[in-house]
């Protein structure tokens, strides 16, 4: 219970501000004001390709951790090795031609990681190896979304 407590004044900065305040500009924290991201510039479709494999990539993660917390190793290699290199196909050659060096560098590395634990669950069915390369691969998907951002032209 007090480790409860304890969480819910730690939120409570977090969320005041957007009850005591509508949409004032001012209150907005201070990183609003700057967006250092490298811009990928795309139309509006494309964009919607990108980041409909990114949501894909975030259910698929939900149901790996789901599965692994039932240590249903068969359905953690299912579901890694549908975001594995085989998820890139869905991305047209039209649309990676204008994805950065850097970018397309994180993305195929994340797909790679994906095909290796879906490899590793199915072989060695061991869902703490699988915890530790969800840890790694989850670094990548924090490293390019801090280094990127989409705008629509
Ligand atoms: C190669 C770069 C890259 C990698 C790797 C990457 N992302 Fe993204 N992701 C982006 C960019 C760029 C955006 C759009 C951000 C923006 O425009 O503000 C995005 C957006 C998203 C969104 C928002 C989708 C929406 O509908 O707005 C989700 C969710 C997401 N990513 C999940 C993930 C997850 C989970 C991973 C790792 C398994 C991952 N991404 C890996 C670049 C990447």
């Amino acid at each position: 219970m007090k480790k409860y407590f304890v969480l819910m004044i730690a939120l409570v900065p977090f969320s005041l501000p957007s009850f005591a305040q509508s949409d004032d500009q001012e209150s907005l924290p201070s990183f609003a004001q700057s967006d250092s991201r490298q811009s990928i510039p795309l139309n509006a479709e494309e964009r919607i390709v990108i980041l409909t494999e990114m949501r894909g990539l975030l259910a698929g993660l939900q149901e790996i951790t789901a599965a692994l917390a039932a240590n249903e190793m068969a359905e953690v290699a299912r579901v890694a090795k549908s975001l594995g290199m085989q998820m890139v196909q869905i991305v047209p050659l039209s649309i990676r031609q204008k994805l950065p060096r850097g970018f397309k560098q994180l993305g195929f590395a994340v797909h790679q990681d994906f095909d290796l634990m879906a490899l590793d669950a199915q072989n060695l069915g061991e869902s703490q190896q699988t915890l530790v390369q969800l840890g790694d691969t989850l670094a990548k998907c924090v490293a390019c979304h801090a280094a990127y951002q989409i705008t629509v032209k």
